[in-house]
């Protein structure tokens, strides 16, 4: 089978941003203040993930929404935009540092008021969330050892129809780097596993900014 990917060069990927996301200036700002706070900017969901994001929850219609690893608030902003006024997104964090960013430009971006932020570890705020009030999407992008219980606490809070979506399944290829045991990289592995034999979901891997996948609840 011939090479069906290309890998991307710097300019190609400048490509791919410019016609890929409209990123306003609520967006292109809170990029610019995240890029301040050093290497952990790297954290920030890529601006044409983003843009696929608001697309995907607005196509479904999405009405309520959950988020696991708010951070800066980017990822949030493209979900929140998508729901609409009358929509409700969940988003957690452990960091009243970095959600302090977040809430400013949830309110610069007019969706402070359907926006219910927590902070707190993300399985306590799952653990907490009712069977019986489910969430069209889901959002993982929190601590990457926690992934496996994420993906099953998801699961049950998900409608049936319902998609999550897991950020960075490929951890920059180390899942393929057979000595890495870090406890991040083996629970991803884990989760990779477990997502693609799993007949609850259907389920699509897409070799986007640092791997997603998509798993709609059956
Ligand atoms: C890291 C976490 C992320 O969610 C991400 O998208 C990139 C990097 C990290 O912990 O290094
Ligand atoms: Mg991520």
């Amino acid at each position: 089978m011939p090479d069906k990917f290309i890998t991307l060069t710097p300019e190609l990927y400048d490509y791919v941003v410019e016609h890929g996301a409209r990123q306003d200036d609520v967006l292109r700002r809170l990029a610019a203040e995240t890029e301040e706070l050093g290497d952990i900017a790297i954290m920030q969901i890529a601006p044409e993930q983003g843009a696929f994001m608001t697309l995907l929850v607005r196509a479904m219609g999405a009405r309520r929404a959950l988020e696991l690893g708010t951070f800066t608030g980017y990822s949030a902003i493209c979900i929140a935009r998508a729901l609409g006024d009358g929509g409700t997104l969940v988003t957690c964090d452990i960091s009243g540092e970095w959600t302090e960013i977040a809430r400013r430009y949830f309110d610069e971006a007019g969706v402070g008021g359907g926006i219910d932020l927590r902070l707190g570890p993300a399985l306590e705020t799952l653990r907490d969330l009712p069977d019986d009030e489910p969430f069209d999407f889901a959002f993982i992008d929190a601590d990457k050892k926690e992934y496996p219980d994420y993906y099953e606490e998801c699961l049950r809070l998900l409608r049936p129809g319902g998609v999550m979506m897991l950020d960075n399944v490929l951890r920059g290829g180390q899942v393929l780097e057979a000595h890495d045991d870090d406890p991040r990289t083996v629970a991803t592995r884990e989760v990779n596993d477990r997502a693609i034999a799993d007949d609850r979901v259907d389920v699509a891997m897409l070799g986007v900014a640092d791997g997603i996948t998509l798993a709609l609840k059956r």
